[in-house]
């Protein structure tokens, strides 16, 4: 039988889409407001972009969660090349803050009370990304009651979202898989300075050369260093062995093979740059609209968010790394036994 051609309008099921605006204050007996078609439009392009977002990142985890990443195939720049996406979509949710605020505090206030209780903190697919990239419940701010305003269904997909691998976490691991610390035969040439019982020679001299670096007033970073680099100790979300592995790739991202590695990680500081960034410009714009009144959902408003903003970094501990960081100048030079390994001409 011969297919059917695929409609414009049907494969994009714009009866529902376009169907789906129903402004309350335009039922029978009430005031329309006007701006109340702007409000659940842009919440609705908001909420399908979440949508895209969660693809991407779902896409993303999964090919990172596997055991092995194999660098011969173009795995890691298509995780990359999604990430990207992932900014470049946010960027423009922040822009989007623009049109919201062609709205006036007194257009709001027209039809706002008509929405209480719902409110942009019921969005189950923000509170999904977050923690699908990495936010931990132990680490929300207001955790006691964040997903007290939900259905349960939407409770459930946010819990499963917490209780599954993070980006976080599979970048955790990925980066613990890095192969150059391993071996003693990729150090063999190494010339190491200061060289201290029981830590790698690479460690030693890098922490010699990170304390020349440091200003009188900067030297409590050392202890710092020394509790992850030397010690150890896990950071946050990041273990020791994958923060000396995302620093290492930091420090010598010129190597072809730690271009891709380095994107990485910076997009995923730029991903914590994109949402925090919205974060802030949807606060002014809350305190420029409400002012100190309390949000439809119930919270403190401008208060409430002001402090999710402060706390809901989710890749902290990498941002962090750039305290560890020294001049290219003063990097310590890698063996020819090692540099063999960077390269890809094996
Ligand atoms: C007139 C415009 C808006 C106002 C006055 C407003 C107000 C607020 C307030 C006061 C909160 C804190 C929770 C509460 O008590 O309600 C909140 C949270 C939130 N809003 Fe909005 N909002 C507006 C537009 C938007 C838009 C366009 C979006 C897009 C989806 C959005 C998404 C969110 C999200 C995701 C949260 C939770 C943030 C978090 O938990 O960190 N809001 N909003």
């Amino acid at each position: 039988m011969e297919k059917k051609p695929v409609y414009y309008h049907d494969y994009l099921q714009l009866d529902k889409i376009l169907g789906s605006q129903h402004p309350e204050s335009f039922e029978r007996n009430r005031t329309p407001a006007h701006d109340e078609m702007l409000f659940i439009i842009i919440h609705q392009s908001y909420e399908l972009w979440f949508k895209q977002i969660l693809f991407e990142v779902d896409s993303a985890v999964a090919v990172m969660k596997q055991p092995a990443i194999n660098d011969n195939t173009p795995e890691l720049q298509t995780v990359v090349h999604r990430l990207n996406r992932v900014i470049t979509i946010l960027k423009v949710l922040v822009h989007q803050i623009d049109i919201m605020e062609t709205m006036t505090p007194m257009d709001f206030l027209d039809f706002r009370d008509l929405l209480r209780p719902a409110s942009g903190f019921q969005s189950w697919q923000f509170k999904t990304l977050e923690a699908k990239l990495g936010l931990q419940y132990e680490e929300r701010y207001g955790k006691e009651y964040y997903t007290s305003q939900l259905y349960q269904p939407e409770i459930n997909t946010i819990k499963k979202a917490e209780q599954e691998k993070s980006l976080i976490t599979v970048v955790n691991n990925w980066l613990e898989r890095m192969p150059y610390f391993d071996s003693t035969e990729n150090w063999k040439d190494f010339t190491a300075t200061d060289q201290q019982e029981n830590i790698h020679p690479y460690w030693s001299t890098y922490r010699a050369c990170y304390s020349n670096s440091l200003a009188e007033a900067e030297r409590n970073n050392l202890e710092v260093f020394n509790t992850i680099f030397i010690e150890g100790k896990q950071s946050g979300q990041l273990s020791a062995k994958a923060s000396r592995a995302a620093l290492f790739i930091m420090l010598y991202r010129g190597y072809p093979v730690m271009h891709l590695p380095f994107e990485l990680l910076n997009n995923l500081l730029e991903i914590d740059e994109q949402m925090s960034t919205w974060r802030y410009r949807h606060m002014n714009m809350v305190q420029r609209m409400i002012g100190t009144r309390i949000g439809t959902g119930g919270s403190s408003g401008k208060d409430y968010l002001r402090a999710a903003l402060d706390k809901h970094y989710i890749f902290k501990e990498f941002a962090g790394l750039t305290s560890f960081l020294i001049e290219r100048s003063k990097l310590p030079a890698l063996p020819a036994s090692l540099i063999r390994n960077l390269s890809f001409n094996m």
